[in-house]
């Protein structure tokens, strides 16, 4: 074996030439990686002994891509378009062997060499669109040319992942290879070079490319058909651009549109923004004083307690997993009744063909239930569910701490309550802990974790590695009123209420946070998720909101019962702007003594979503949340913040915190009410021209 550099290797053998590269820990894409695989490639042409080349990677996975922590850099030569050019240049057939994920620059890198093969389990695709990127080493350009356009278009804007069966459907990968993958590489190297098949240079196919001419109107079709997915993204459209080029442009020409589409979103906001963010969520994992090394609990059975919306959702996570549920009701019709809207739920998927009645069967046959508490004593985690009442938690708490085996993690899906007087119910609080799931808690992806003053490093390692394994993004915080996400949410609601008690029509208020970026406005929100809910919080708690609880009092809960903020057609989720809730809102200004007046769609953005970064200052500053990116990821996975804006942090740093803390200055002078006040955080940053990012 020879060293190429540190990062690449190559070696003879059996006729072969094999360039491995090892640089983990996902062999991405650096300058050394680059300038090994020219190296590599270079050697094997130059062997004597060699007939063929195999590209190989050690470790976990083949190449992940681009280094992303280069992107901003100068650019250091080799670049990889190069690389790739001399790979596809080469005399003898460079075949690149696949396992873990090709992607990316790495997918790029094996659609240059002439034959592909992989292990079954390995994926490939190209997922810069996530990172607000378009595949800029000629993935745009080659890929069309092997699975065709219209394929291409979709797994270059959706950024997919594509198990290397169906890859190998497509033509993408021309072999699966059982048993050790680098011996299968050698076996088909050696058996192309015996046959005497030809070196395929992927850009000179081009039957796909004529066969995509023969449809014009296949690019905006493509466009109008994902508009709404695409709202608000830059990239998509970019790649759109490239796939375009490369039906209308000879090879070369377009990769230099690629390259210029590329680099066009290379140096804007969103990508930026959408880098930030993937760091951000790798970087959320960690908590500083966990060490990485802490004994987990292994989880092997859960049970669940409730099996109303929340607690079905919860349990269907568990099952997917494979992990098994009993799931406890006080009543054998609630329990029937949470059961049926799981089986549901799972058919509705099975009817869409997201979900084979076989998994389905599977999931079900984990899931058990019962209305006797006792029959989830052997479980390693239970997580109950129920409504938001202390005592009622205190007492089931008590009970499970009498009937849960030693060792168990008892957890509570509170949004609302104090986590640490819940722990105080037992007498093991250390292995008490908040796991707090979004609605649909089957669906969104983030859960916010919460650790009390006594939870142990072991609960909370466990729960970090259990969440990422039921598919969740996992942040962890600590015990405050509304923890973080919905601590942050409250100032917003609060802005969202007083802007159309002075004027702001409610549909202006959805629409400026829809144009933001947001699914839905908070009005539009609040009638999905039923307005009842946060008025039985605000009962409970002894708190008035004028326009919020008139529109209660009228039983107007939002789409279940056809009216709330708007009224709804039957049948129909379309929001209705409606006369009456005006009527209430003008009512309840006059009695408040507001003067109404128009409101710019700028005020209600500020309005809206400077008191939400005032908060995160706040949080921050009381260590309710280790890092500012923790919040952005709570706020992209738990509330639809837009991805390309990074998160709230991460937009208070791009408009300028200085700029943030001056407008509530002037908000405070001319609207008055203590939530002007600025943080002390924010007041220091602004003051010495920081950043969150300089926390
Ligand atoms: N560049 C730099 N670092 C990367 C990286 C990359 N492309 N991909 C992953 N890493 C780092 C992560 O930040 C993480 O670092 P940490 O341990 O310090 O937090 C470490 O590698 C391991 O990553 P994960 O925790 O994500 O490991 P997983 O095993 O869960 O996932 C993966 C592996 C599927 C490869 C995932 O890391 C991933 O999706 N990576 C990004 C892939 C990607 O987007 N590639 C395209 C890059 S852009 C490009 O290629 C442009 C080209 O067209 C010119």
């Amino acid at each position: 074996m020879t060293a190429i550099n540190d990062l690449v290797s190559y070696e003879a053998r059996d006729g072969v030439g094999v360039v491995t590269i090892d640089s983990p820990p996902v062999n991405a894409l650096s300058q050394g990686v680059r300038a090994g695989i020219k190296g590599g490639i270079e050697a094997g042409v130059a062997d004597n002994n060699v007939s063929a080349i195999v590209l190989t990677c050690a470790g976990r996975t083949f190449i992940a891509g681009a280094d992303i922590t280069e992107f901003g850099k100068p650019p250091t030569e080799p670049g990889l378009k190069e690389v790739i050019g001399i790979i596809e240049a080469s005399n003898k057939p460079v075949i690149a062997a696949i396992h873990g994920t090709a992607l990316g620059g790495g997918l790029e890198t094996a659609l240059g060499c002439h034959y592909r093969v992989a292990v079954a389990s390995a994926k490939v695709g190209l997922p810069e669109v996530k990172l607000g990127l378009l595949p800029g080493a000629g993935g745009t350009q080659r890929l069309p040319r092997v699975v065709g356009v219209p394929i291409a278009l979709d797994l270059i804007t959706s950024g997919e992942h594509v198990p290397a069966p169906k890859a190998h459907k497509l033509g993408l990968i021309d072999e699966l290879v059982d048993g050790d993958l680098v011996d299968g590489a050698i076996a088909f190297a050696k058996k192309i070079v015996a046959e005497g098949r030809p070196l395929v240079k992927i850009s000179d196919q081009n039957d796909k490319i004529e066969e995509a001419k023969k449809t014009p109107g296949l690019f905006d079709e493509f466009r109008k058909k994902n508009a709404r997915r695409f709202r608000g993204f830059e990239a998509p459209e970019n790649c759109i651009k490239s796939i375009e080029a490369a039906v209308n442009l000879p090879f070369d020409e377009g990769l230099v549109r690629e390259r210029e589409l590329f680099s066009e979103l290379l140096a804007g906001e969103q990508a930026k923004a959408q880098q930030y963010f993937f760091f951000s969520e790798r970087q959320a994992a960690k908590i500083p004083d966990v060490p990485k090394d802490t004994p987990l609990i292994d989880i092997k059975s859960a049970g669940v307690i409730g099996a109303g919306t929340m607690g079905g959702g919860i349990a269907m996570n568990f099952l997917q997993a494979g992990i098994p549920v009993i799931i406890v009701e006080t009543s054998q019709e609630a329990l029937d009744r949470g059961i049926e809207i799981i089986k549901k739920n799972y058919a509705a998927t099975v009817s869409k063909g997201r979900l084979s009645q076989e998994k389905m069967d599977k999931y079900l046959s984990l899931l058990t239930g019962t209305t006797q508490l006792e029959d989830i004593k052997d479980v390693d985690i239970v997580i109950e569910a129920i409504f938001e009442n202390m005592e009622v938690k205190k007492e089931i708490f008590g009970k499970l701490d009498k009937i849960c085996k030693q060792g168990a993690i008892l957890a509570t899906n509170t949004s609302t309550l104090d986590i640490d007087e819940i722990g105080a119910a037992t007498t093991r609080p250390e292995y008490v802990i908040g796991l707090h799931f979004f609605s649909p808690a089957n669906v969104m992806k983030l859960l916010e974790e919460v650790r009390t003053q006594k939870t142990s490093a072991s609960v909370m390692a466990t729960c970090m590695a259990l969440a990422k394994k039921i598919g969740k993004v996992p942040v962890m915080v600590r015990v405050c009123e509304g923890f973080t996400g919905n601590r942050m949410l409250a100032k917003r609601t609060d802005q969202a209420q007083k802007l159309i008690l002075e004027g702001a029509k409610i549909e202006d208020v959805d629409r400026v946070l829809y144009d933001f970026g947001f699914p839905m406005g908070p009005f539009a929100m609040g009638d999905l998720a039923g307005n009842d809910v946060s008025w039985r919080i605000r009962q409970g708690k002894g708190v008035k909101s004028p326009v919020a609880d008139a529109i209660c009092e009228l039983g107007r809960f939002g789409q279940k019962t056809g009216a709330g903020y708007y009224r709804y057609e039957a049948g129909s989720r379309t929001p209705q702007p409606d006369p009456v809730v005006e009527e209430i809102i003008e009512k309840a200004a006059k009695e408040a003594g507001v003067t109404r007046r128009k409101i710019t769609d700028e005020e209600i953005l500020k309005r809206c979503i400077y008191p939400m970064i005032n908060e995160a200052a706040k949080i921050l500053e009381e260590g309710m949340a280790t890092r500012a990116s923790d919040i952005d990821v709570i706020w992209v996975y738990g509330y639809g913040w837009p991805i390309y804006r990074g998160g709230p942090t991460r937009y208070a740093d791009h408009i300028g915190v200085e700029n943030i803390y001056n407008d509530m200055l002037r908000f405070k002078s001319a609207l008055g009410g203590e939530e002007w006040t600025p943080a002390p955080l924010l007041e220091k940053l602004a003051k010495e021209k920081k950043g969150f990012k300089d926390l």
